[in-house]
């Protein structure tokens, strides 16, 4: 920006004060300085998803004689529609795959502990809309897939103490999947998670420009050695490389292994076999499927939902329930319940994709 111009704005503005601001931000230097990236990957990811569904919402059209039609139209007939269309998909999948590596990373870094319980209340936030992303993503080309995955999704809902028949409905806008399930996915897809995660995400983003990284376990002693590095330009322009090296694999992905659209949905044939999720909910699909029909009086369903319930909030909770969150401590425990969840997660997913 020439003088005049940056004199014009800052007497209006204060950006002196903004560039004050962005030449003290540092970034912390460590042997895990690398999981730093994966926040902005998210970061990065979600602005594609941005873009790309603007383009995606122009030819879109939902209904279900309308919405496999338009997608097929814009994969066949519009220009380089395939390749938005890829693009917007496996971005997706990568978004969630990078969110829960951030979120691992904060984990075993101990990062939510004081001052940051709020980031990782927001992250967890953020990750259970980015999941609702996903979902009502799925069923918008309203081909056979994503119709029978929904079905078998939104009746999981059912298995909810008291209100589980009543969040069915909410959800699917009647008892069955129908045109009126795709309004309601394609409005929460849309509109009202974008706006609700733009939010969240701003606050998210505050509160970590506000009280700067933080340094994993055993790196605050001050050696005298210098042990950062500025934000900007250091980090940003690292950040800027990472970011095209993401955005390349996406392409690779999108152009090599184009998204498929299948058939059109038929709510009246029988649902094909071998019907599963998003891989991303493979390992609760498949820990519902090993639990016996009762367990005690209760049903098997119902006792699974209602434990994986408790894990949400011992996860967004968290930072109160880490006993040593006040000290320097690594506590070995919390270490081993991470990498137990780790386990279980990828397990579970692996065997969800490699059984009926
Ligand atoms: C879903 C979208 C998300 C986006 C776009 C996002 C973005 C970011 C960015 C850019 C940073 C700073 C760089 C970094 O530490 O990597 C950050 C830090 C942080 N995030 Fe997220 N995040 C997301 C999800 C999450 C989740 C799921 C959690 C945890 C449950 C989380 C917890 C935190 C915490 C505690 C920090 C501070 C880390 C530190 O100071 O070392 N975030 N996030």
């Amino acid at each position: 920006m020439n003088n005049k111009m940056w004199n014009w704005f800052n007497e209006r503005y204060k950006i002196d004060s903004l560039r004050e601001f962005a030449q003290k931000k540092s970034v912390p230097l460590h042997s895990a300085t690398i999981w730093y990236y994966f926040g902005g990957i998210t970061l990065f990811l979600f602005g594609v998803q941005v873009l790309t569904g603007i383009f995606l919402l122009l030819y879109y059209r939902p209904g279900v004689d309308t919405a496999f039609e338009s997608v097929k139209f814009i994969i066949t007939k519009v220009k380089f529609g395939w390749l938005i269309r890829s693009v917007h998909s496996w971005s997706a999948n990568l978004m969630v795959a990078s969110a829960i590596i951030h979120m691992f990373s904060v984990f075993f870094h101990r990062s939510y502990r004081k001052p940051r319980e709020l980031s990782w209340v927001t992250g967890v936030i953020m990750l259970c809309l980015l999941l609702t992303f996903g979902f009502s993503g799925y069923l918008l080309p309203w081909n056979e897939l994503a119709f029978f995955a929904t079905k078998v999704g939104t009746d999981s809902a059912r298995a909810v103490p008291f209100i589980g028949d009543m969040a069915l409905r909410l959800m699917r806008g009647g008892a069955d999947v129908t045109g009126a399930t795709l309004a309601r996915f394609f409005g929460l897809h849309i509109s009202i998670l974008p706006i609700v995660f733009a939010v969240v995400l701003g606050v998210h983003l505050f509160f970590v420009q506000l009280q700067g990284m933080s340094k994993p376990l055993g790196h605050s002693r001050d050696d005298g050695k210098k042990r950062s590095m500025p934000f900007v330009p250091d980090f940003f322009l690292r950040d800027l490389i990472v970011w095209m090296v993401v955005f390349n694999i996406v392409l690779m992905l999108a152009v090599f292994f184009p998204w498929e659209l299948g058939v059109k949905a038929d709510p009246f044939s029988p649902a094909p076999a071998g019907i599963k999720p998003e891989w991303y909910f493979l390992f609760v699909f498949q820990s519902l499927k090993f639990l016996p029909a009762h367990i005690g009086p209760f049903e098997g369903e119902m006792v699974g939902i209602m434990a994986l319930g408790l894990v949400g909030l011992a996860i967004i909770l968290l930072p109160w329930l880490d006993r040593a969150a006040s000290r320097e401590r690594r506590s070995r425990w919390l270490d081993a319940i991470g990498v137990f969840v780790l386990l279980y997660f990828a397990v579970f997913t692996i065997l969800g994709y490699v059984l009926d």
